[in-house]
């Protein structure tokens, strides 16, 4: 019998490879699992089937960016030793359970998947294909593949964790089992971070994010370019800390609160500048950015190391997943006639 060589919990978790990661990804996401991978056995998933749902035809762009992806997880501290980096179209058997558990799913179930809706209207298109449509799906199947127990994600991923767990409790009433368990979800400090134009969210897409590989002057620039208070014109004016930009990212990484608490004050009083307020939050970013940046790039020089470790996490996510498989090709009655 094969050996445990584990007894602490499972995590699975994934981003979709569709760019570098800026610091909206950091706070919602990588914060968390940093935290996490010391205490759980970690899969961290390069989603590159589902990033092709809706970027189809953009190959050069997935191929780069699961590179960039891993190398900006490194740089953040991820630790390829302690945790699995999982290249999803590795594994085939993602694409089989996918195949097998939307036999499970109801189409009135995704068609009420608040997520998914909100995306096809972003997409503003008539014909969205149904592998995207599908996406929440393949999603459970990622989860389920590893028997994950826990499942750290953004707040708009709580419906996927939602359907994975519909899909457990009917997997295994249908088949008299418990190979799964339902997993968890597990929320970050900060679920989403605004764009620096305001919008409700940080995005490559919107072009309003800043990313963890930018240079100074980069952040400098996105700083200096930022929304802050759309009511106060001289900083003589009293001004708004609540949906202020420059206050919410002040928020998410300046460290010194009772610091942050007086500026604020000061703010709201009409005491201080908003260039100066800028340059303090400029200042901070730097600083948070910099080690990133210098791990990232010493990464990039060592690219041997970064597939190595893409390769080795790769290979032990595949055992999981197979032992999974065959557990779930008895259950199922898919063997030998
Ligand atoms: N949909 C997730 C995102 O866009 C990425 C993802 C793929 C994922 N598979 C997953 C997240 C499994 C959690 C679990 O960020």
């Amino acid at each position: 019998m094969e050996k445990e060589t584990t007894h602490k919990k499972r995590i699975l978790t994934g981003m979709r490879p569709t760019g570098k990661l800026h610091l909206g990804h950091y706070v919602g996401a990588l914060e968390n699992w940093l935290a996490l991978q010391n205490e759980y056995e970690c899969f961290f998933l390069i989603a590159d089937y589902q990033a092709l749902g809706d970027h189809l035809g953009e190959t050069e762009r997935i191929r780069n960016s699961v590179i960039d992806v891993v190398l900006d997880w490194m740089a953040v501290g991820l630790d390829h030793e302690k945790s699995s980096f999982v290249v999803q179209s590795y594994i085939p058997e993602y694409a089989e359970l996918f195949m097998l558990l939307s036999m499970f799913v109801p189409l009135s179930l995704v068609d009420r998947n608040p997520t998914l809706k909100a995306e096809i209207a972003q997409q503003k298109k008539s014909d969205v294909s149904l592998g995207f449509y599908n996406y929440p799906v393949s999603q459970a199947a990622d989860i389920l593949l590893s028997q994950a127990h826990l499942v750290p994600v953004g707040e708009d991923q709580l419906p996927h964790i939602e359907l994975t767990r519909e899909i457990v409790r009917k997997f295994n009433t249908i088949y008299n089992t418990k190979i799964f368990q339902e997993p968890k979800a597990l929320i970050g400090r900060i679920p989403r971070l605004v764009g620096i134009d305001g919008q409700a969210k940080a995005s490559k897409s919107l072009n309003n994010a800043i990313f963890l590989s930018d240079s100074p002057e980069e952040i400098k620039a996105k700083v200096k370019k930022m929304y802050t208070d759309p009511t106060r014109i001289r900083a003589t004016d009293p001004g708004h800390v609540e949906g202020n930009v420059v206050f919410s990212y002040l928020d998410a990484f300046y460290n010194d609160k009772s610091d942050l608490k007086a500026l604020k004050e000061r703010y709201e009083k009409g005491q201080i500048k908003d260039v100066e307020v800028k340059q303090l939050l400029a200042e901070t970013l730097c600083a948070f950015i910099a080690p990133i940046r210098e791990k990232r790039s010493y990464y990039a020089n060592n690219m041997k190391e970064v597939r190595r470790a893409l390769q080795e996490g790769t290979e032990r996510a595949r055992t999981v997943a197979q032992k999974t498989m065959t557990q779930v090709r008895d259950v199922m009655g898919i063997t030998k006639y």
